[in-house]
This record gives C-alpha cells, sequence and structure tokens, in this order.
C-alpha cells in the first residue's frame, strides 16, 4: 500500500514538473509558486538529488534586486489564470507578481544540506544560495518591519500563502471595493466555488494589487500605503524557523557574521512572538498594525509557531490543543478551528486540512518531544491520500478532497512522511 502511494506521489512530481520548476497543478496553477517550490524540492530529493536543488535556484533566479523573492513566477503566457502578468506590472525580465509568500527556503535548504548523499555538490549550491536567502530576509526587516519590532507584516492575504483565512476578514474590511473595474476570475473554470474565496474577497486581493502597482511596487512606499497590515504569527515563525535554519548552515559553511545576525533576529523575533500569544485560546493571535490590535481568530496561523524554536511552554500548550482538536475532527489538523461560527470545512483555508501545514507542524512538536501528536497528524495526512488522493486540501470532518487534483506539494509531503516514518525505506 505505502509503495502505492508513493509511486503515485513520484509520478505527480513527474507530471507537474516543466523542467527546472514545478506547476502546483496544471490548469488552476500554471506557474511557479513560492513556498511550494521550497517545499515540494523536499519530496523531490528523493527521486532526484540534483533536481531538488534546482527547483529552489530557479526560484532565486527571479529574485528582485531588493532582495524580495516573488509569489509566483510567470514562467510561460497561460490565460488560465487570473491576475496574470499584464495585472501585475511588476516590469521584470520574466514576469513575476510583486507580492511574497511564506519564507521557507531557508528551513528547505538546510534540509537539503544535512540529507544530502552528494555532500560536495550540497555544499556548493547551498554556499550559493545563502547570501541570496539571506538578502531576502534583510528585504523582510526593512520592507515589512519599519519600526523595528522583530516581527514582519504581510501586506496581501495571498503572502500569508493561507489566502481566504478568518484571520484577515475584518481588515480585509478596510479595503475597498469600488473601483477594481471588471475582470474574469479564472479558478472557477477549474474548481468547485463552493471550495474557493468570494467574490468579494476577489475584489479586494484585486484593490491592493491594484494600489501597490499604482507605487510602482517601491517596497519604501507600500507597507505605510497599504490599508492592510497585518502580523501573521504562523508567517513568522516560517521566517524565524529559517533564520535559526540559515544561520546553523551558515555557520557550517564558515560565514559566522551571518550566523551571528540570522541569530540576533531570530532571538529578537522570538520574544516579540510571546507577546501574540493568547491564554484564552491557548495559541498565537494575528496582530492587525492598523489598528493596533489583536485579531481574536482561531486558525492555524496560531499553531504554526511550533516549527520555530519557541519556548517548551508553548509548545506543550500548542501539543495540548492539537490533540482535543483531534478530538473534535476526524483528520487533524483543520485551518480554522471548528467551534468557530466561521469555520467552513470545505472552503480553503477556513477549516480545510492542509498537507504542508501538518508536515511543518508535525516537525516541530516532534523536536519538541511530542510524538504522539506527531503521529496522529502523521497518520491521518497519510489516511487522507489513501482515501481521497493527492488533493490541493480536505474536508477535516469528512476527508472529502477538496480544491485541485494532483497537487505537487500534497505528492511531495507524502513522500516525506513515508521517509520518515519508514513506511517506505
Ligand atoms: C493557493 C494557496 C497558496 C499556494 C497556491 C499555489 O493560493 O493558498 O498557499 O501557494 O495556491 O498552490
Amino acid at each position: 500500500m505505502s509503495t502505492n502511494i508513493f509511486n503515485q506521489a513520484v509520478e505527480i512530481l513527474a507530471r507537474n514538473d516543466q523542467g527546472h520548476y514545478t506547476v502546483p497543478t496544471h490548469g488552476l496553477y500554471p506557474f511557479q509558486w513560492n513556498w511550494d517550490s521550497a517545499l515540494s524540492s523536499l519530496g523531490q530529493y528523493y527521486v532526484d538529488e540534483s533536481r531538488a536543488w534546482t527547483e529552489i535556484e530557479t526560484l532565486f533566479a527571479h529574485q528582485w534586486d531588493d532582495g524580495m523573492v516573488p509569489h509566483i513566477i510567470f514562467h510561460k503566457d497561460d490565460d488560465g489564470y487570473y491576475p496574470g502578468p499584464e495585472v501585475w506590472q511588476t516590469n521584470r525580465p520574466v514576469p513575476t507578481t510583486g507580492i511574497t509568500q511564506p519564507p521557507v527556503a531557508g528551513f528547505a535548504v538546510r534540509r537539503l544540506l544535512e540529507r544530502a548523499k552528494d555532500t560536495e555538490m550540497a555544499r556548493r549550491r547551498a554556499a550559493a544560495l545563502l547570501p541570496k536567502i539571506a538578502a531576502w530576509h534583510d528585504w523582510f526587516y526593512k520592507a515589512r518591519d519599519p519600526e523595528n519590532t522583530g516581527l514582519v507584516a504581510i501586506l496581501h492575504p495571498w503572502e500569508s500563502g493561507r489566502d481566504n483565512s478568518v484571520d484577515w476578514d475584518a481588515a480585509f474590511e478596510r479595503v475597498p471595493t469600488e473601483g477594481v473595474g471588471e475582470f474574469q476570475r479564472r479558478d472557477l473554470n477549474h474548481t468547485n466555488p463552493a471550495h474557493r474565496p468570494t467574490q468579494e474577497q476577489y475584489k479586494r486581493y484585486i484593490w491592493l494589487v491594484q494600489l501597490f502597482r499604482g507605487l510602482n511596487w517601491d517596497y519604501t512606499k507600500l507597507h505605510d500605503a497599504s490599508p492592510f497590515q497585518v502580523v501573521d504569527p504562523g508567517f513568522n515563525a516560517i521566517l524565524l524557523r529559517s533564520s535559526q535554519d540559515l544561520a546553523a548552515m551558515a555557520e557550517s559553511l564558515g560565514e559566522t557574521e551571518l550566523a551571528a545576525k540570522e541569530r540576533t533576529r531570530s532571538d529578537k523575533g522570538l520574544r516579540a512572538l510571546n507577546d501574540l500569544w493568547s491564554e484564552k485560546r491557548q495559541q498565537y493571535l494575528c496582530y492587525d498594525r492598523v489598528i493596533g490590535d489583536v485579531i481574536d481568530s482561531p486558525s492555524i496561523g496560531g499553531l504554526l509557531p511550533v516549527f520555530a524554536h519557541i519556548d517548551k511552554e508553548h509548545s506543550t500548550a500548542i501539543a495540548r490543543h492539537i490533540d482535543e482538536l483531534g478530538k473534535r475532527v476526524k483528520y487533524l489538523v483543520p485551518s480554522h478551528h471548528p467551534d468557530d461560527e466561521n469555520y467552513d470545512g470545505a472552503r480553503y483555508w477556513r477549516g480545510p486540512a492542509w498537507l504542508i501545514v501538518n508536515y511543518m507542524i508535525s516537525d516541530g512538536l516532534k523536536r519538541e518531544g511530542h510524538h504522539d501528536t506527531a503521529a496522529r497528524i502523521i497518520s491521518d495526512s497519510v489516511k487522507l491520500i489513501e482515501t481521497g488522493g493527492f488533493a490541493e486540501y480536505f474536508d477535516p470532518m469528512t476527508g472529502e478532497p477538496c480544491g485541485g487534483l494532483h497537487f505537487t506539494w500534497t505528492a511531495a509531503m507524502v513522500i516525506e512522511f513515508l521517509k520518515l516514518t519508514g513506511e517506505v525505506a
């Protein structure tokens, strides 16, 4: 059974492989996505070690001069997706979007380096990526933390990777819809509308793109101009984990100055993250920078920080929280708390379980010694695939496969899980 699933996962990676990058799935997402590539490289490693490095190198080949690594790279034309390059107008040699995505590349590169069979190749390729990842991290602090708080803000829900999370609802109300003009969504040609964001949300997504485009994508202007500035604990935890991993790599490659800088940053960020802990919810919360207040929304974004080296007390509380969720749902981990009135088990990031998030959470839980909770998450993830196939996300109550099918990062995570549990040698 496991070998069969493993082989199917390998086939999906091959099916979505474009040679030097991978599409998340054909049709719905026909370009290269930032954190999809970083996480997918971990599965690719087991098929072709060199190819895994190429995935991340292609992503960084499109890094902007200011250090930003874009959320989508439009390698070739495809009118099956909206908004395409003509909407973003970022004026790049190969068109890209002008916003970013969760910076998980530092973590992925360290994992590739530590697992490497071809150590000489891995050290060489990691050394070349190191300054580029560092420049991206630098960009975050100059562009998204102007007041030097230690935490960075996202300016568009798409940056979080959790596009339509309930977390953004209240802040999103401030984003107008007037004057956006007519546009034609393409996502609904590929998927069930009940699994996708609403039309109202799409108008706001596009309004923000138009605002930033009007500022010529100048990072020194975007932060303060945006009516949407949210500190997402999950996003920050991914950045902090990548900083820690970058520091460890830098040390092993003899780059002591870089190592020290990344460590200082991650220590400061971890301290600042503590202020977002909610005793009531037993998880971290988002913070709305525009109104200066936390967002009391029980989503996966507040559990994901266990991926970074948070303190024992909070990681233990998160493990307990997930154990409780495990009694409520059949398959961990729901992206939104099922008891909350806004929970919707099939709608994208408002309830469904996602394997990439399961992977990052289980990784952190294991590091902190919460092996039973991690094992439950991993076994639920594999069960979801066995019954529902390699879907984009799944209803955590029924296991119904939702969104797009034949998903690259879902396949990559399955490969990871089967290798980590030893189910496939
Ligand atoms: C959706 C997801 C995002 C992902 C992208 C491509 O927009 O919300 O996290 O990167 O699809 O798979």
